[in-house]
Parts: structure tokens; C-alpha cells; sequence
């Protein structure tokens, strides 16, 4: 923890939506009332027919459930594109930055709904109805968000699928999700390189369980010739031109899913995070307006990818609710090279800045480069997500992206929360490098032991939270068993949310990362199980254990033990193809960055890995390896420490 404190600028105190008195008492309000807080902030949305009730939440084990504003209705897309289209049509609602860093557009409020309408109306005529779920498999392009509105305009329930994911990984959420149709592009283009969607694609739709899909729509970004699948492709270009391009909007209720998202967590497959209409976006535009101070006009960037929560709260459903105008980037930091992100702030005089401290970290390995040839002067704002930010990186960022002028706004959240948590407010909070700070409004954090008891003051918990947000998750796609056993059964009557923290005097939260088996590698969030399970079925894994181990850039890099099966030669190329296997199996963000052959794991009598055993090991950190008392066979631990020693 680092003693440094930043205070907030006269000018921020003063500009800002909320100075420090301001933040406490909205603050006390919103815990002391919150029917009253919430009830009042609903109103910055348009609705269709306006809500009696509040909020109806309990935490109450074997009967978990959470509803906001359950008898109003209205439309996600209508309030993030409608009634901005129609007070302000020429505003700019999306800024589009390519890869390429000479392919630019712009997109205005009018522009995004007729280009929305005439794709729900697409999909309407295609059979997609209220409820169905559809799969968005996207470039970074102006299109991932009109496929994200379309669905919300017509009531289907989107998911949106990361890039990089594999076919697998692709088969594995149409199957869960029994997805009706599935919205893509030929190719992506990311850091110069292309990616093939449609045929991954394909490649997944061949897997048995799949035949829930009936139309894919593609988008011919290269006007390559794919393979078609007559009946079942469409052209994007050529329905649109076709569709009219006017849409009426489906009145949805506000506890009607408006997305599936799947996240990782510590056992299992990844599960389908279901976000609400009403509640989710409520969270979305409000925790948009104060964490980054949204003032009209100004241009706000968040890069992160729409396949992450990330991007869908705060590129697509927060900014835009909120009538922003939200930067859309195609590329990555480093491509053509590290001066882009400082390249693009100056070439749309970006505000607002949002990324990861992955990203950062590895633009800091570059030292002043990155900050070259750019004067970022038009930023007001940064923002960090995704996983802690060292100091150092904090001070890099905030010294040479910022140039020493702009507060940094360290979010702490997750997939399930759906909206910031855990957050300074740039007009109220003091900062201290690495500290998550305070939290937003309604939301009561506390710090538990491992026996439940409530910890007070200055220490070191497992963090839960309280009490019922809007944004908060309604159940896991098909399983509110898994719901409710994944965040509600550690801890009786809280929302637990799988990471450690520490309180300071001043309660600030220093989040201090996962206390499950969830690794979190360049902010990607992954599961060892599901690493696992996919180094088991290569033919020469016999058995698997995968921790995280401290990595320079990525924060959390993945490091893997494996056993071979009897009568495999160990090789480098073996041990390369594994790697692959894994990359092809799930992504390129799950490939093993070291891969340890062994011929035994440290495991209890009753046959459990010690995996706390295997993390020191993976760490260097021989000397705290704790109790190995209980290990079936001790001398394995000797033999792992040796080879890693050797690496
Ligand atoms: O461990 C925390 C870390 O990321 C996890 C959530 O990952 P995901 O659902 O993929 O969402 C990431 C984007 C919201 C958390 O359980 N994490 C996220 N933000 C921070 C963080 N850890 C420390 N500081 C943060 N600001």
C-alpha cells in the first residue's frame, strides 16, 4: 500500500457533479433510503409505463431473488439511441477508430437508429422474437453495437462472444444458450492481423447440439468468398439495404433479460451472467455520469472490447443511455506501434479515458515512447478496470498519459455486478495509487473472515456486499441453482464476490485480487478448471493443475503442472503443441505461459491437489510453502521445487 494521497483539484471540486460533501451525503441517502434513491435516479430513463415498486431483493438462502422496478416496462434501446435521435439527431453517437489507423467514421444519434431499426427488422423477418437469444461474434466495429441494440429493440437477449474465442468456446455458449441466430462479420482485423469469424463460425455449428441455430447474418467486411451455407447465411449488407428502416420497439418489462454474458468462475464451464433491462441500465448511465463525470459534449473512450462487460456497460449501454458520445476502437495499443492510444486522444480530442492496467503495464515497459508525438492536453479524466493497478503503473499512467493533470478513477466490478462498485469520484475522492477507493451509491461492502464474522476498521477480508444493487445479476442462464451456490452459499445473506480486500483508516478498499481458483490474465478473467479440463483431453496429459503465478505485464500469468500419460516422451515440441492445443481448444488469452511436466502433483490422502503448494512453487517463493505434513507422498514437493529451479 502506498502512502501517497492526491487530492481532488479545486477545478474538479468545482465542475464536477459531486464534491466530496456531496458524495456522502447522496452517498447516506442511497443506503438510509433506498426505494427513495433509487426511485428518484430512475427517472433519467424514458419509461413505458412507469414503475409502482421499487426494489423486491433478498439474499435469503434457498430462495435468493432479485427484482427492480419489476412492473415497468421499457426499452434499453429506445434510451440509448430513440430519444436521443430525436432531440439531438446530429450529435455524434459513436466515433469509430480502425486498426488501421487511417480508416475512421462517425456515426450521428440519427444514423445509429435508422442503421438499429433496419437490422432488428432483419432479424424480426428472419424469426427472431421477444426472448429468443441471439450470439454477436463481432470485430471491434460500429456494427457489435447496432447488433447489441437491434436485439434489445425487438426483446431478444443477446451474447456477445469475445473475438479470440475459439469454435469450441463458441459451440459451448449456442449450446447453453440454444441461440436462434447468430450475428457476425468474414473477418476481424486486430493489431494488423486478420481474424476468420465466419469460419469459426462454421467450424463450431458443426458441433453436434448446435442445429438451435437457424440463420447466420454476416457482415463482408473483405468480400472474401467463404463457404455459404444456403439457407442458413445471409448477407448483412444486402438484407439491410432491403429491410425498411423503421423499427417499433418492443415494450419490455424491466426484469426481462437484456443479455447473457458468460463469465469464468472457479469450478465448471463458464456460466451465462443474465443482466436485467431496467435495474442493468439504470446502473450502466448513472455509475457512466459520476465515475466519469460525463459533461454534454464531451468525448468519451473506453477501450475495452464489447465481448467483455467492460464494453458492454461502458462503450455501448452507459454512455449511450446517458446520450454520449463513446469512442469505439478497433485496434490494440501497441499496433502500428505504442503511440497510438496518445495518437488517437489527440486526433478526437479524447476527455475521458477508460482502460485496463494490463494495457498500461505494457506501454510502461516502453518508458516515454508511448507518450511521443501526442500532447493528450484534451484529457480531463482517466479510468482503470479490470484487475489492481500497481503504483507504479498507476504513476506512469497518470504522469505520462495524463500529464500529471488528470485524477485516475481505479473501478473495482465484475461481469456480475454489472456496473461499477468500488470507485472514486473524480470531484470527491481523494486518491491513493492502487486503492479502489470508496463506494458507489447503494452499494454496502464488508470485509468477512473465514468463519463469517464481520470484520471492523483497518483489515484484511473477503469482500461481500450487503444489500441488492439495480445492476446486480438475476441468476446464470438455466441454473439459479449455480446462482445462488456460486455467490450466495460462502456466505449467508451476502453477495460474495470471490475477491479479497483491505480496509484502511480512512476506509478506503484495496482490493488485493481473487481468493478463488479464478485467474485473472490481462484483466481476462479464466477459470482452472476450464484450463484444465481442456489439458486433460490432450492424449498425453494423464492429469493437470493450473495456478496463477505474478507476471510483470499481465498481472497473473497462467502456469501449468502437468502429468504425462505412461510411455509419453516428454519434448519441446510436445510441450509446444499442448500450448496450442489449449489455444485452439478455448484462446489465445488461455494459452499456458509455463508448462511444467511432473511426474506427481502434491496431493492430500484423500487424493485433493494442494494448490496453495503449487502457487508458491509457481511464484519462486520456496520458503513459505506451509504445513506439507498431510501430503500423501512430501518428496513430490522436492522434485517440483528442483525442475522449477532449473527453468
Ligand atoms: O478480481 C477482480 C478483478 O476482476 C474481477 C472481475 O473480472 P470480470 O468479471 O472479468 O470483470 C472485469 C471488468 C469489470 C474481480 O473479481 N478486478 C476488476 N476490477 C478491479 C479488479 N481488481 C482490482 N482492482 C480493480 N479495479
Amino acid at each position: 500500500m502506498s502512502d501517497d494521497i492526491f487530492p481532488v483539484s479545486e477545478a474538479l471540486k468545482q465542475s464536477s457533479y459531486a464534491d466530496n460533501q456531496r458524495y456522502l451525503s447522496l452517498y447516506q441517502q442511497s443506503i438510509d433510503d433506498p426505494d427513495g434513491f433509487w426511485g428518484e435516479q430512475a427517472k433519467r430513463l424514458s419509461w413505458s409505463k412507469p414503475f409502482s415498486k421499487v426494489r423486491n431483493a433478498r439474499f435469503t438462502p434457498g430462495d435468493i431473488s432479485i427484482k427492480w422496478f419489476e412492473d415497468g416496462e421499457l426499452n434499453a434501446c429506445v434510451n440509448c439511441v430513440d430519444r436521443h435521435a430525436k432531440a439531438t439527431p446530429d450529435k455524434v453517437a459513436i466515433i469509430w477508430e480502425g486498426d488501421d489507423p487511417t480508416q475512421d467514421k462517425k456515426i450521428t444519434y440519427a444514423e445509429l437508429l435508422e442503421q438499429v431499426s433496419r437490422l432488428a427488422n432483419v432479424m424480426r423477418e428472419q424469426g427472431v422474437q421477444k426472448g429468443d437469444r441471439v450470439i454477436i461474434y463481432m470485430p471491434m466495429i460500429p456494427e457489435a453495437a447496432y447488433s447489441m441494440l437491434a436485439c434489445a429493440r425487438i426483446g431478444a437477449v443477446h451474447s456477445v462472444i469475445f473475438g479470440g474465442f475459439s469454435p469450441n468456446a463458441i459451440a459451448d455458449r449456442v449450446i447453453d444458450s440454444k441461440a436462434k441466430m447468430i450475428l457476425t462479420a468474414d473477418v476481424g482485423h486486430r493489431g494488423g492481423n486478420l481474424i476468420q469469424l465466419k469460419q469459426n463460425v462454421d467450424k463450431a455449428l458443426e458441433r453436434d447440439g448446435t442445429d438451435s441455430v437457424e440463420k447466420v447474418l454476416v457482415l463482408k467486411e473483405a468480400g472474401n468468398d467463404n463457404p455459404w451455407s444456403k439457407g442458413r447465411d445471409l448477407c448483412w449488407q444486402d438484407e439491410l439495404a432491403k429491410a425498411s428502416a423503421e423499427c417499433a420497439a418492443e415494450a419490455m418489462n424491466a426484469e426481462d433479460p437484456l443479455f447473457i454474458l458468460y463469465t469464468s468462475g472457479s469450478t465448471g464451464t463458464p456460466k451465462g451472467v443474465v443482466h436485467s433491462t431496467g435495474g442493468y441500465l439504470l446502473y450502466a448511465a448513472l455509475t457512466h455520469h459520476y465515475v466519469f463525470d460525463y459533461h454534454e459534449g464531451d468525448i468519451y473512450w473506453c477501450a475495452a472490447d464489447v465481448g467483455w462487460i467492460t464494453g458492454h456497460s461502458y462503450i455501448v449501454y452507459g454512455p449511450l443511455a446517458n446520450g454520449a458520445t463513446t469512442l469505439i476502437f478497433e485496434g490494440v495499443p501497441t499496433y502500428p506501434d505504442v503511440r497510438r492510444i496518445g495518437q488517437v486522444v489527440d486526433k478526437h480530442q479524447v476527455n475521458i479515458l477508460y482502460t485496463a492496467p494490463t494495457a498500461i503495464r505494457a506501454l510502461m515497459a516502453k518508458g516515454d515512447l508511448p507518450a511521443q508525438d501526442s500532447t493528450r492536453s484534451s484529457l480531463r479524466i482517466l479510468g482503470s478496470v479490470g484487475e489492481p493497478i500497481n503504483p507504479e503503473a498507476w504513476h506512469w499512467y497518470h504522469d505520462k498519459i495524463g500529464n500529471k493533470q488528470c485524477p485516475i478513477m481505479d473501478t473495482w466490478w465484475q461481469t456480475e455486478t454489472g456496473g461499477v462498485m468500488i470507485t472514486p469520484l473524480p470531484g470527491a475522492t481523494d486518491l491513493k495509487p492502487g486503492s479502489a477507493t470508496r463506494p458507489f451509491f447503494g452499494i454496502q461492502p464488508a470485509l468477512l473472515d473465514a468463519d463469517g464474522n464481520t470484520l471492523e476498521g483497518a483489515v484484511d477480508g473477503n469482500l461481500v456486499i450487503c444489500q441488492s444493487w439495480p445492476g446486480q445479476m438475476r441468476t446464470v442462464w438455466g441454473d439459479h441453482e449455480r446462482f445462488e451456490q456460486t455467490y450466495f452459499s460462502t456466505y449467508k445473506n451476502y453477495y460474495f464476490t470471490g475477491d479479497g480486500a483491505r480496509r484502511d483508516d480512512d476506509g478506503y478498499f484495496w482490493i488485493t485480487g481473487r481468493v478463488d481458483d479464478v485467474l485473472n490474465v490481462s484483466g481476462h478473467r479464466l477459470g482452472t478448471a476450464e484450463i484444465e479440463s481442456s489439458l486433460v483431453a490432450h492424449p498425453a496429459v494423464a492429469e493437470a493443475a493450473v495456478v496463477g503465478y505474478p507476471h510483470d505485464i499481465k498481472g497473473q500469468g497462467i502456469y501449468v503442472y502437468l502429468l504425462p500419460t505412461d510411455g509419453t516422451e516428454i519434448t519441446e515440441e510436445l510441450t509446444k503443441q499442448v500450448r496450442q492445443w489449449v489455444k485452439d481448444d478455448i484462446s489465445p488469452i488461455a494459452a499456458p505461459d509455463l508448462i511444467q511436466w511432473t511426474h506427481g502433483l502434491p496431493k492430500t490422502r484423500s487424493g485433493k491437489i494442494m494448490r496453495r503448494i503449487l502457487r508458491k512453487i509457481a511464484a519462486n517463493e520456496y520458503e513459505q510453502l506451509g504445513d506439507t505434513s498431510t501430503l500423501a507422498d512430501p518428496s513430490v514437493v522436492d522434485a517440483l521445487i528442483d525442475n522449477r529451479k532449473n527453468r
